[in-house]
């Protein structure tokens, strides 16, 4: 057996097997490109599902990490460190928003932005205790906890654990007249993904987001727009709202805050949503610690001081277009906005996973999901010579 065999070997005896990866075994990352313990280079296309935008082990990122690490990285929330208050200025500037909540993970923030709404649903909206209800679309993915699953409509996310979180009213994603249907008077939030992620980048039919704004505006209902996957550049502008002009009350972000280096996800609102919170009432020992401000911090400042938004919208197009170009009788569909993009095959082409499996061994990996649907997200700082190579690697796999 070689090192990764072994590997291998070791996680599928001792681990848990809630995950079935692709067999190759990473060991070192630089920009676009991963290397597998082999010696092997891939170029990188799932971008750890959109938190490496910025591309692997990004020097200045690192740096900041280092640098922090050598300092200062957790003093809790009992007491104050001298790199959150700079996130929040930063961020506040960089997205307009006027109150910002640190976590670690995406799906806290879900997490967190449920118990504020639910909360300002009580004291502020006035919705009877208990009865808060907000709404989300069918096929979506917000995380992995318990509330979060309870409103899944994936039966694998979500069967067999029970009992469920209730106060979720589940509509079809795209269609905003019956998102119009389904608000009540104790209807205090909707949450929604700008571009559906992992249901197979499902892209909402132009002009839906204006309206559900307007909806939720005329109603006082809180728009949670979670942009987790498709913030941070990685559909070609800042967050995915501005393709529609339009701004959430609250909006969550994660993965790429941290550049893949740390898990980092905030809360960000400009409404009086997160001013309900008050001492006591939320937290994380690790949220808003100044490691993971640093590295937040510096993550943000590449992505928007290197040009990294700028090439998603201009490469993601040039990508697109190569895919579109490709003549083969399996594919039924390409779609994508910026670098979120996705290839649909036929459900005769017998699964997305077999394709994944040769990609890797032309040297690029790429991740199946909802099983016909190969997903392409590579990291922001791809060029076209890259983006050349990777499509044509893609034609004589699927043409
Ligand atoms: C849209 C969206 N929300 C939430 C999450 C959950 O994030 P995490 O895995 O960091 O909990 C994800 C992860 O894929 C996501 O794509």
């Amino acid at each position: 057996m070689n090192t990764s065999e072994k590997l291998i070997a070791t996680e599928q005896r001792l681990g848990a097997h809630n995950y079935k990866p692709l067999d190759v075994v990473l060991t070192r990352g630089e920009g676009v490109y991963v290397w597998d313990t082999d010696g092997n280079r891939y170029l990188d296309c799932l971008s750890a599902y959109s938190a490496v935008n910025q591309g692997h082990c990004h020097p200045k990122i690192l740096a900041a990490m280092v640098e922090q690490a050598g300092r200062l990285t957790l003093t809790s929330r009992a007491f104050r460190n001298d790199q959150l208050a700079y996130l929040y200025e930063e961020l506040a500037a960089l997205t307009g928003s006027h109150k910002i909540l640190p976590m670690n993970s995406g799906a806290e923030a879900v997490e967190t932005a449920i118990k504020a709404v639910r909360k300002w649903g009580y004291e502020v909206k006035g919705v009877p205790e208990g009865k808060a209800e907000i709404i989300v679309c069918a096929d979506n993915f917000h995380g992995r906890t318990l509330s979060i699953i309870s409103f899944s409509t994936d039966p694998e996310a979500r069967t067999g654990f029970g009992p469920y979180t209730p106060g979720f009213r589940i509509i079809p994603f795209g269609d905003a007249e019956v998102f119009a249907a389904a608000i009540n008077a104790n209807t205090v939030a909707a949450l929604i993904e700008p571009i559906q992620g992992e249901a197979g980048v499902i892209i909402p039919p132009a002009g839906y987001f204006t309206r559900i704004r307007e909806l939720c505006t005329a109603n006082n209902v809180t728009l949670i727009l979670d942009e987790i996957q498709t913030g941070l550049g990685r559909t070609g502008k800042l967050l995915a709202e501005e393709h529609e002009g339009i701004e959430a009350d609250v909006t969550l972000i994660g993965k790429a805050l941290s550049g893949g280096f740390y898990p980092v996800s905030a809360v960000l609102s400009n409404s009086e949503v997160l001013g309900v919170l008050k001492p006591g009432q939320h937290g994380s020992t690790f949220g808003g610690n100044p490691l993971a401000c640093a590295v937040a911090r510096t993550a943000l400042k590449v992505l928007t001081e290197e040009g990294m938004i700028e090439n998603a919208a201009v490469i993601g197009d040039y990508f697109i277009e190569g895919l579109r170009s490709i003549r083969s009788n399996i594919v039924r569909d390409v779609r994508g906005r910026g670098l979120m993009m996705a290839i649909e095959l036929e459900p005769e082409a017998g699964g997305a996973r077999q394709y994944c499996h040769a990609l890797k061994e032309r040297g690029l990996l790429a991740k199946d999901t909802h099983d016909h649907t190969i997903r392409l997200a590579p990291p922001l700082v791809i060029t076209k010579e890259q983006v050349d190579w990777a499509v044509s690697q893609i034609e004589m796999t699927i043409g």
